[in-house]
């Protein structure tokens, strides 16, 4: 029998493994949008992202293993480095580009749509005439796999729901710029300059001036709804979402409001917006 080698990573699925050039995972009520997704990408080949195989014996999604270097934990010092983060903020665009041809049939979105609960925040205004896309919307330092020190794939589609650039943008800049407060930072991001990082992916993406105004208020709003969501999560899936709000994740999350707010403005000034 093949060996399978864990992968280590984030919160929530466990039993991901790795056999030999393919990567196996149990499958989620998301997982049919994901391999249509991954589907399309092959078919417009996009190269920065795994490809889909199919299902193995066992019911798992077999992916292709993209070799490189993915951060782990703790996180290594080259998440400052702002050459790289422009590299992933280039691959999102690019993974953008790609994915927004895709028209998924409704019932994949169903899926993923986010539940209406009471007490949570309307989505975020969108800019007028915004695309909207399947997004990736969890591009953390663990799901970028690089090469030569640039951003080559992302991995972990997951969390694909519908999106707009803006969406991407403030995703990315959350973990990388990153938009929170100093004690929520892992060592290598602390002293990182959010104001300035935020600014570079804003350019290495190549986000429009009515995006950018919106930057902000979209970090807010969705920063707002994470909490409420992430709290329903833990009540009624359990699991790693359990743990992660019995870890404080409620609280980390109303930090970063804070800090959004405290900060925003100079975020807004930074980018260029109103010249
Ligand atoms: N296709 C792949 N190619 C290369 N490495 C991979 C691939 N899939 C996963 N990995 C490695 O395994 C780790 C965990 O995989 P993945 O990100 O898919 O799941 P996860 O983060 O554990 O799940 P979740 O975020 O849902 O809790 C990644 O951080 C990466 O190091
Ligand atoms: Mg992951």
């Amino acid at each position: 029998m093949t060996n399978e080698v864990p992968l280590p990573g984030g919160d929530v699925t466990e039993g991901i493994v790795r056999v030999g050039g393919t990567v196996r995972r149990p499958l989620g009520p998301h997982s049919p949008l994901v391999h249509a997704v991954l589907g399309h990408l092959e078919s417009v080949g996009f190269e920065g992202a795994p490809r889909f195989l199919g299902l193995d014996d066992r019911g798992r999604e077999v992916l292709t293993f993209v070799e490189g270097e993915v951060a782990g934990r703790p996180h290594p010092a080259w998440l400052a480095d702002d050459a790289r983060l422009a590299s992933v903020a280039r691959l999102l665009r690019a993974y953008d580009d790609a994915v927004a041809g895709f028209e998924p049939p409704a019932h994949l979105l169903d899926a993923v749509a986010p539940p209406d609960l009471p007490g949570m925040p309307p989505e975020p205004s969108v800019p007028d005439g915004a695309e909207r896309f399947i997004g990736h919307l969890d591009v953390t330092p663990e799901n970028v796999v690089f090469r030569g020190g640039q951003a080559v794939a992302l991995i972990d589609f997951d969390l694909l729901r519908p999106a707009t650039r803006v969406d991407e943008v403030v995703n990315l800049c959350l973990h990388w710029a990153p938009l929170s407060p100093e004690q929520d930072r892992s060592d290598p991001l602390r002293r990182a300059d959010a104001v300035v990082r935020t600014r570079l992916v804003a350019d290495a993406y190549g986000l429009d001036d009515p995006a950018r105004a919106l930057l902000v208020p979209t970090a807010i709003r969705r920063t707002e709804r994470s909490w409420h969501l992430m709290r329903h999560r833990a009540q009624t899936l359990g699991g790693g979402w359990a743990r992660m709000w019995a870890d404080g994740v409620g609280e980390t999350i109303l930090r970063r409001l804070e800090w959004l707010e405290a900060e925003g403005d100079r975020i807004t000034v930074g980018l260029g917006v109103g010249r």
